[in-house]
């Protein structure tokens, strides 16, 4: 049987203060849904259903095939989500859960009661637990049952400081994934040798990504984990 797989995406539209919209990132589900969909079953899930918010800025810059095909074959993959709260107490009937990023996802995912469970139980259940770009921060306050966070001494990665700065959002933000990371993990942030580089970390069952480039790469690295 094909593995199951839970994505995540954001329900968030707005970048901050600032009035423009935001949402997930084009490559960022393009790419690893591009890897897995034939072999895996997806279930696409976020916080309100219905439709999440794919942010525009990353349709005018992912001009690659992957991204353009999805774009425009897949509409029912993140216009019809499930909604999250759904899913808690699920895991067992999942084999990973993937959270897609953009700047969306750090305004409804992170402080998030019902993602924060939904990674516990993941998690506890012996999934694979993962994420691409912004969405690794999802993961810096996530306690376990223990009271431990999920990622400390776990190396991890993330969006980078430099990237959010030559991104232009730095002060658009709430925290920045690098700084969030780096402490929760207590020091175990890693990233590629330059900004926009592509980088996965594949630190036991925990697996994440950099940035958009590394999309596919941590589509590869579920798919290995999972044995398909
Ligand atoms: C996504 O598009 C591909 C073709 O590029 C198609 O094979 C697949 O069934 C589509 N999936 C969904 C859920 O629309």
């Amino acid at each position: 049987m094909a593995p199951k797989i839970l994505f995540v995406l954001t329900s968030h539209n707005k970048l901050g203060n600032l009035d423009k919209p935001t949402g997930w990132y084009l490559p960022e589900l393009a790419h690893p849904y591009h890897v897995l969909h034939k072999k895996a079953e997806i279930t696409v899930a976020s916080p309100k259903g219905g439709e999440s918010p794919l942010d525009p800025s990353s349709v005018e810059a992912a001009k690659d095939d992957v991204s353009v095909n999805f774009l425009k074959n897949n509409e029912s993959v993140w216009k019809n989500t499930q909604k999250l709260d759904q899913f808690v107490g699920k895991a067992k009937d999942f084999d990973a859960i993937f959270y897609v990023g953009g700047h969306g996802p750090m305004f409804d995912l992170v402080d998030n009661p019902i993602s924060q469970q939904l990674i516990r139980e993941f998690w506890e259940a012996d999934k694979i637990v993962s994420a691409v770009c912004h969405a690794p921060a999802v993961f810096y306050d996530v306690k376990l049952s223990d009271g431990s966070l999920l990622v400390a001494g776990k190396e991890v990665t993330a969006f980078t400081n430099t990237e959010e700065e030559q991104a232009g959002l730095t002060d658009v933000v709430p925290f920045l994934p690098e700084n969030a990371l780096q402490k929760a993990s207590g020091g175990k942030f890693v990233k590629a040798a330059e900004p926009w580089g592509e980088k996965v970390v594949i630190s036991g069952r925990l697996i994440t990504g950099q940035n958009p480039a590394s999309a596919t790469a941590v589509g590869e690295a579920i798919a290995k984990a999972l044995g398909i």
